[in-house]
């Protein structure tokens, strides 16, 4: 076949499949575009089948007709200046994304800058001609109306998944907007349910309101600066922390949400040193660099970014970070974590007296919460509560083998509301559940807990359900679905274990040291603090100021 050039309409097609990937991907171009015109207020608003009906509306500088003429052309832009990319401050830069969507939806624009005496309107269907800009009645600011989207491209539609998982998709959008830009107060709503509302307020109370969760109950702020890189934002204290692949992290740069694997694994390294924790806290992250320091344009959907300096950016995040951890009152020697952990490769020791014994013989009880026991070589403390949380999760782990066997039926199950984001979660992880014993029913507003695994039968079952509800919405990856079910049950083993006050008979304190021993890995909690303290012989005669 000879090679021939594409027409244009044929052109946009394929240009916008880059950009327009979904419902979702219109809202977060349209909303991008109100942030860099300034707007403080942004409404959206999702209608119709497939979501293929979008408004967005703010209350920014608007355009003049002149501009509305070339908005919807290819390659216009008015965020370039003198075409240097390396200079851009806007979340658009490209002129790429209005036509892109008028390629493969209706587009109308209805704007008016301040002081202007009438709005304009422009519209566009399906890659066709751009009508002239012509008066017409609207407020300041600008309005998009999208409607169509996808009726000329129905392989794209087969591609969409349920409608449930597009409207969370359009909610993690307007949400990481949201976290980026408190100053601007957001509305959402679809055809049905409640919209969701974020008032204009500081950073903190923005990303506690939208995250919610552990970032709002452990939320740490952090707020640092190093050379041209600045730091800001929210980590979880080292006690709320998850598996990698639950941890809900956004990094914001210069207002833009990226993901980045790099960051993601210096955001880590202050708590594996500071708690020798390979868990990740939950996280949202602003960092501001000159715009120099960036190559913003290497990702068709604008979703990554490099940097010049990658080290000076870990550098400063790693010190925002652990600096933060060490103001908030954190102190953690790491001589008593690498002595714990040397536990845990102790030689088979001669038992034949209990000091000889890895965790040696209990002497007594320390306020209720601490273990002492005599070694050979000194004594050890021991973490009542920690240290049994422990052994319970690795009884459950070993237990899990013949979960399916052994399940506890609740006739009339335990019920929740939950939110469309969720309930797709839930129906996209429910095979996982079922294999390890659970079994839940999703309907339209609420999930009903009917079976459980009966290692867990010491737990309530609505508890079981939110954590159930909780991991399958953190986003997890599929094939890591169990590994974040794992971080459940430690949850569930916190609330079963001997808790901090208890006072164990001599007999029940022996007994727990000896399940230490015996559990793999005992020498940390489920959350990665030691469990165990040694204070050898020679640090005792220290403390007395002998010597030899
Ligand atoms: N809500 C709005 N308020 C004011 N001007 C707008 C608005 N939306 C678009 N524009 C104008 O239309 C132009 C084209 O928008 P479009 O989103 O297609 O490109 P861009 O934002 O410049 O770059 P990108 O393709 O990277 O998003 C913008 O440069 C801006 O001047
Ligand atoms: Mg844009």
């Amino acid at each position: 076949m000879p090679i021939r050039i594409l027409p244009p309409q044929v052109a946009a097609m394929i240009a916008a499949g880059e950009v327009v990937e979904r419902p979702a991907s219109v809202v977060k171009e349209l909303v991008e575009n109100a942030v860099d015109a300034g707007a403080t207020r942004i409404d959206i608003s999702v209608r119709g089948a497939n979501h293929s009906g979008i408004v967005v509306s703010d209350n920014g500088a608007g355009m003049p007709p002149e501009d509305l003429d070339h908005a919807l052309m290819r390659h216009a832009t008015s965020k370039l200046d003198h075409g240097r990319i390396s200079l851009v401050t806007t979340l658009g830069f490209r002129g790429e994304a209005l036509p892109s969507i008028a390629a493969v939806a209706e587009v109308s624009i209805v704007s008016r800058p301040l002081g202007q005496d009438v709005a304009f309107c422009v519209r566009q269907a399906h890659g066709g001609p751009v009508s002239a800009a012509r008066p017409c009645a609207g407020g300041f600011g600008t309005s998009i109306t999208v409607s169509g989207l996808f009726d000329n491209t129905p392989a794209r539609l087969k591609f969409l998944k349920s409608a449930r998982t597009e409207r969370a998709w359009i909610r993690y959008v307007v949400d990481r907007a949201a976290v980026a830009n408190p100053q601007i107060a957001f509305s959402l709503s679809f055809q049905t349910g409640d919209p969701v509302r974020y008032r204009a307020s500081s950073h903190p109370e923005r990303i506690a309101d939208v995250l919610g969760g552990l970032l709002k109950t452990d939320g740490l702020w952090i707020d640092h600066r190093e050379g041209p890189v600045g730091i800001s934002g929210m980590v979880t204290m080292p006690s709320a922390v998850d598996v990698p692949s639950s941890a809900t992290v956004e990094f914001f740069v210069n207002g833009r949400h990226i993901s980045d694997r790099q960051l993601s694994a210096a955001l880590q390294q202050p708590y594996r040193e500071l708690v020798g924790t390979d868990k990740s806290p939950h996280a949202a992250i602003m960092i501001e660099v000159p715009p120099e320091m960036l190559d913003i344009n290497v990702h068709p959907r604008k979703s990554e970014i490099r940097f010049a300096d990658y080290r000076a950016v870990t550098s400063a995040l790693m010190t925002a970070v652990s600096s933060g951890l060490r103001d908030s009152g954190l102190r953690s020697p790491g001589s008593i974590a690498d002595m714990a952990r040397s536990l845990a490769t102790a030689s088979a020791p001669d038992i034949s007296d209990a000091r000889r014994r890895p965790l040696g013989r209990f002497v007594g009880q320390s306020n209720g919460s601490w273990l002492i026991a005599e070694t050979m070589d000194g004594l050890v403390i021991i973490d009542q509560h920690a240290a049994h949380e422990r052994v319970i999760l690795e009884r459950l782990k070993a237990a899990s083998l013949d979960i399916p066997d052994t399940v506890v039926r609740l006739p009339t199950g335990a019920v929740r509301s939950i939110d469309d984001f969720e309930a797709a979660a839930l129906e996209e992880h429910g095979d996982v559940f079922s294999t390890m014993g659970f079994a839940v029913a999703v309907s339209a507003r609420a999930a009903t807990l009917t079976a459980y695994p009966s290692i867990l039968s010491g737990c309530a079952p609505s508890s079981l359900l939110d954590m159930l509800v909780d991991s399958a919405s953190r986003g997890t990856a599929a094939g890591m679905m169990r590994e974040a079910m794992w971080e459940m049950l430690a949850t569930a083993a916190c609330k079963a274990a001997i808790k901090a006050g208890d006072v164990l008979t001599p007999e029940r304190a022996d007994a727990l040291l000896r399940e230490i021993e015996a559990t793999p890995a005992a020498s940390h909690c489920n959350h990665g603090r030691p469990t165990v303290a040694f204070l050898n012989n020679a640090d005792l005669g220290k403390l007395f100021e002998r010597t030899g």
